[in-house]
C-alpha cells in the first residue's frame, strides 16, 4: 500500500538550502510565534532565529518567555523581544494590534492553545472555560491573520502558519472541543492559502500529531499517552516551513499521515470509535470517562 505523502517532493537537503537563501527575503522582516515560549513554539523560535530572523516570542508563561528569549538572544545574534500576553482573553486585543502595528511581521506563526481530554462535561469544567479556549484557540488567531495578514498582501510577501492537530481531521471524542477548534485552523488555512497566493502570502496549516512538549513530556512520566508515538518539537517545525509557500496544509510524520489515512478510509462512526478508545487508552488511565451532569450521570 502507498501512502501518499502530503509533503513537497525534492530532497530535504536542497529545501534546506533554498531556505537558508531565501527565507528573510522572501517573508520580511520579523516573525511573529504566538504561544512561542516552549514546546513546538519555542522550536520555531529557533528555526527562525536559525535563520537570521528577528523574533517576537508572545507567551503567557513570564518565567519561560523569559529563559527562551535569553537563550536564543545567547545563541544567535539576532533581536528576540518577549511579548508577555494572554491569549485567552480579548479585551484589550486592539491595543496589542497597535503595539504590533510597529514592526513589519511578515511570519506570523499561531502555535498557542488549550488542549484537555476528558468527557465534554468535566466536573470542574465550566462554559467560561471553553469560551476562553475558543478565544485562544480560535478569535485570537483570526484576529491575527485579520490585523497582520492586510499589511502582508499590501507587501507582496508574507507567510502564515497555523498550528493544528490530526484531532481536527476527524471527531475527536474526550476533546471534541479542542479538535473542533483545530479543524477550524485547517479549513480557513486551506482557504486563505488559496485566497492569499496571488498576493504573494503563503498560508499552511500544520497538523501534528504526539509531540513531546514539555507537557506531553510530563503526562508521559505520569504513565500516560504510553502508547504513542511521537515526534520531536524540532521534526514538526521542519516539515512546516519545508511545506509552506507549497501546500495548504502538511500531516507531520510518516506514522500520522499513516494512521491519517487509514483513518480516511473507516466509515465515519468507525474511525471516531477508534479516536475515542485511543483517547481512553492514552490520556484516560483505560476509563471511559463520565459526562459530569449532576444527580442524571450516566452509568
Ligand atoms: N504537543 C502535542 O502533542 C501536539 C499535538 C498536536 C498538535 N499540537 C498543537 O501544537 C501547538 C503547540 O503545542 P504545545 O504542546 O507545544 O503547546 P503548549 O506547550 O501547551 O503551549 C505552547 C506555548 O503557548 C503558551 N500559551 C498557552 N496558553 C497561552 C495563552 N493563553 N496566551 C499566550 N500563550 C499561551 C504556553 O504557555 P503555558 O505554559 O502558560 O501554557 C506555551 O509556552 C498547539 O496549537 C497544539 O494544538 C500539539
Amino acid at each position: 500500500m502507498t501512502i501518499p505523502d502530503e509533503r513537497p517532493a525534492g530532497s530535504h537537503m536542497l529545501s534546506m538550502f533554498k531556505e537558508k537563501l531565501s527565507m528573510k527575503a522572501q517573508y520580511g522582516e520579523w516573525a511573529l510565534v504566538a504561544g512561542g515560549a516552549q514546546g513546538i513554539g519555542e522550536a520555531y523560535c529557533e528555526y527562525l532565529a536559525q535563520q537570521g530572523i528577528p523574533i517576537i516570542v508572545l507567551d503567557n508563561d513570564e518565567a519561560a518567555l523569559a529563559a527562551c528569549v535569553r537563550r536564543l538572544k545567547a545563541k544567535y545574534s539576532v533581536s528576540v523581544l518577549p511579548l508577555h500576553y494572554d491569549l485567552s482573553v480579548i479585551d484589550d486585543m486592539a491595543l496589542l494590534m497597535e503595539k504590533l502595528g510597529a514592526y513589519e511581521i511578515g511570519l506570523l506563526v499561531y502555535n498557542a492553545a488549550t488542549a484537555d481530554v476528558g468527557a465534554f462535561y468535566k466536573p470542574d469544567g465550566s462554559l467560561d472555560f471553553e469560551l476562553q479556549k475558543l478565544n485562544l484557540n480560535v478569535v485570537n488567531p483570526l484576529r491575527f491573520i485579520y490585523a497582520l495578514a492586510k499589511p502582508m498582501l499590501k507587501r507582496k510577501r508574507g507567510g502564515i502558519i497555523l498550528m493544528s492537530s490530526g484531532t481536527g481531521l476527524v471527531g475527536s471524542p474526550y476533546y471534541a472541543h479542542y479538535a473542533a477548534t483545530k479543524s477550524y485552523l485547517i479549513n480557513l488555512a486551506e482557504g486563505l492559502w488559496y485566497e492569499f497566493k496571488p498576493y504573494g502570502v503563503d498560508v499552511l496549516a500544520c497538523i501534528a500529531g504526539l509531540t513531546t512538549t514539555p507537557k506531553i513530556k510530563a503526562a508521559i512520566a505520569r504513565g500516560e499517552g504510553m502508547h504513542g508515538k511521537y515526534q520531536t518539537p524540532e521534526e514538526v517545525v521542519s516539515e512546516a516551513f519545508q511545506s509552506l509557500g507549497k501546500l495548504p496544509r502538511v500531516i507531520t510524520g510518516k506514522h500520522n499521515r499513516l494512521q491519517m489515512f487509514i483513518l480516511g478510509l473507516l466509515r465515519r462512526p468507525v474511525a471516531i470509535r477508534a479516536i475515542a478508545r485511543h483517547a481512553v487508552k492514552n490520556f484516560c488511565q483505560g476509563e471511559v470517562p463520565k459526562q459530569s451532569i449532576g444527580t442524571h450521570e450516566a452509568d
